[in-house]
């Protein structure tokens, strides 16, 4: 299936998904970062849909419908967000017409939305991990499709359990979509 990563940051997901050498076609950013360095250097297109504004003029209709017309350019058949710091209008999953995989870092339904990894901290849960599911028009609450449980470990601060939640998020992500291109989810 002709893959399209969607992805804002340190493009450490999307590196895994490189590795495992899924079919991918086109990576969207939204934003200057280290994901288009990790795209260059594997020689994949790379599709900027530049998010200009981070205030209340963000007209976030027009942006969806941008990032569905850059999948679309590629011949997109599977879109998956590799921590893509902008949610998506529903426009962008009526137009796009095609499923969308999200990882997400905790066990869902808990801790949705971008503080998943603080707040699980600051619950003081022993164990979180992390979450491949569909996404939907909804944030972080599509049919779950992949769940592993990573443990809070005394000493723990944000940084070093996202990572340790990052580290099972790139192996389970790309072997998730992997399974789902093959017909072998639902
Ligand atoms: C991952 O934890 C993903 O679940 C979240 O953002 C992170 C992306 O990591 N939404 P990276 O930028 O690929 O290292």
């Amino acid at each position: 299936m002709r893959l399209g990563v969607l992805a804002s940051g340190t493009g450490t997901i999307l590196e895994a998904l490189v590795a495992a050498r899924l079919d991918i076609v086109v990576v969207v950013v939204d934003r200057p970062c280290r994901a288009i360095d990790v795209a260059s250097a594997a020689g994949l297109a790379v599709a900027h849909v530049e998010r200009r504004s981070f205030g209340p003029d963000f007209d976030r209709v027009a942006f969806s419908k941008q990032v569905a017309v850059a999948l679309e350019q590629h011949a997109t058949q599977l879109a998956a967000i590799a921590g893509f710091g902008t949610v998506l209008d529903p426009t962008f999953f009526e137009l796009f017409g095609r499923p969308v995989l999200n990882t997400h870092p905790s066990l869902l339904p808990a801790f949705k939305g971008w503080h998943a990894v603080d707040e699980a901290l600051a619950m003081g849960v022993k164990v979180t991990g992390c979450t491949v599911h569909i996404a939907t028009a909804e944030v972080d609450a599509g049919p779950i499709l992949a769940q592993e449980a990573v443990p809070v470990v005394p000493g723990d601060d944000a940084a070093s359990l996202h990572e340790r939640i990052k580290a099972v998020e790139r192996r389970l992500y790309p072997e998730t979509i992997a399974r789902f291109a093959r017909g072998e989810l639902p």
